[in-house]
């Protein structure tokens, strides 16, 4: 994940049941390409060891040993200048109110204050601690310049209540620590992104589709958000779960299901947007005489009698300013296919991949040439996730270019 790779995190816990999801955390903050450095407050260390996170982070656990040793490095000046951002998971009623009233009675509270990095706090604790107004209170008092709080989810508690309190999917924290310390180069852009296949109906079981996964339209509408668009996400028929984005930049998720409403879809959410990412794999065509019951397989036509869905990117209207890319993925020689095609559908950007080999459709990663205004890039194998980053990057610079759309303020 670009925003947290090679970044350097500093990863509290605090003494709270939900300590042990804090492992999962750690491990999914290491995979996604961030250093991590862990900090236990005392009671922690009593829900969870320092070992644990020290083999899952691969490096020396901070805890208010360090704080209160003697020698000639100051634990928690160092490791406040350290870290470029700061996650404080869980976070317990009693650190947020320490952090509210700038006490520095342990390492990690002191870190906080000795730091200017940005602050994500993931409170966990009772329904009851959690709504009470001295917490309200204390979480308020937070700057908000600094300080992000991703609210905790409702559900079943340890206490065996029910409420808010939960702590969140792994995956939500992960959005949220990206957005942290994202570049935000697209604030206050609205982008439109399609993915996924979609579905044409020869009957209420039998279908025309394609293997398309929805992985990279997933992928682009999510590090958008994390980027600070306000992504819509226009998606077919797929097992894959949709993203949700920052808690300040929810993805908007429209489901659809056959050519004709990822059109309609389209057209009806294009006004304002900033950039159209059309990595969608709609289906061509649909069977002339769909059937409103099912057909018996005796009774199945030997030929399929079809007609073409729209082409959505050929009948959209492109308001002037508007960033597109679209995708072709092609057998035989995908940057001469994909040449033509930047021409024929109007494209700014075409990422051109080979199909076929477990290659590109319905796979976890993807490799091709992009081609654009600036020239062919040939991108070598990669996640679907990085090659989102990357794909931005290049939506972005273009976007610089070009003047803001009227009516709206420039962003940034
Ligand atoms: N696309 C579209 N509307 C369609 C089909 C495709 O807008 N009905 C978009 C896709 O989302 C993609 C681009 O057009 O960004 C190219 O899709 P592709 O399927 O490769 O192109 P087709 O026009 O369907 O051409 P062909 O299948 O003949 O290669």
């Amino acid at each position: 994940m670009r925003a947290l790779e090679h970044r350097n995190l500093l990863l509290g816990v605090c003494g709270g049941i939900a300590a042990y999801k804090a492992a999962w955390l750690a491990r999914a903050l290491v995979r996604a390409g961030a250093h991590v450095t862990p900090c236990l407050t005392g009671a922690a260390t009593r829900f969870v060891t320092p070992l644990t996170f020290e083999a899952l982070c691969g490096r020396p656990c901070l805890t208010d040993d360090d704080f209160f040793a003697r020698g000639e490095a100051i634990a928690h000046v160092e490791a406040a200048r350290a870290c470029d951002g700061i996650v404080i998971a869980p976070a317990t009623a009693n650190t947020i109110a320490r952090i509210a009233c700038g006490l520095a009675d342990n390492l990690l509270c002191s870190i906080v204050l000795a730091s200017r990095a940005p602050v994500l706090l993931v409170p966990s604790m009772h329904t009851a601690m959690w709504e009470n107004p001295i917490t309200r209170s204390n979480v308020a008092r937070l700057p908000s310049d600094r300080f992000r709080v991703l609210p905790p989810e409702t559900g079943d508690l340890a206490s065996g209540d029910k409420g808010a309190g939960r702590f969140p999917d792994i995956e939500a924290i992960l959005d949220e620590a990206a957005h942290l310390l994202s570049p935000h180069d697209l604030d206050g852009r609205r982008v439109v992104v399609t993915g996924g296949p979609t579905r044409e109906h020869l009957d209420p079981v039998r279908v025309l589709t394609n293997p398309s996964s929805g992985r990279m339209g997933i992928a682009l509408a999510r590090a958008a958000a994390i980027r600070g668009a306000s992504a819509c996400l226009i998606l077919g028929p797929t097992e894959v779960r949709p993203p949700s984005g920052p808690a300040g930049r929810p993805v908007e998720v429209v489901r659809v299901e056959t050519t004709a409403e990822m059109a309609d879809a389209v057209r009806s959410r294009l006004s304002g947007a900033d950039a159209l990412l059309m990595a969608a794999a709609p289906a061509d065509e649909a069977p002339s005489r769909p059937r409103l019951t099912k057909v018996r397989k005796e009774d199945l036509p030997r030929t399929l009698d079809l007609r073409p869905t729209p082409d959505i990117l050929a009948s959209l209207p492109r308001p002037r300013g508007l960033v597109t890319l679209g995708f072709a993925a092609e057998t035989g020689d995908p940057a001469g296919a994909g040449r033509k095609k930047r021409r024929a559908k109007r494209l700014d950007l075409l990422f051109a991949n080979p199909v076929g080999a477990g290659s590109g459709f319905g796979t976890p990663d993807n490799e091709g040439v992009l081609l654009g205004p600036d020239g062919e890039e040939e991108v070598p194998r990669m996640a679907k996730e990085d090659l989102a980053d990357l794909l931005l990057d290049r939506v972005s610079r273009l976007l610089a270019r070009r003047p803001p759309r009227t009516g709206r303020p420039a962003p940034g």
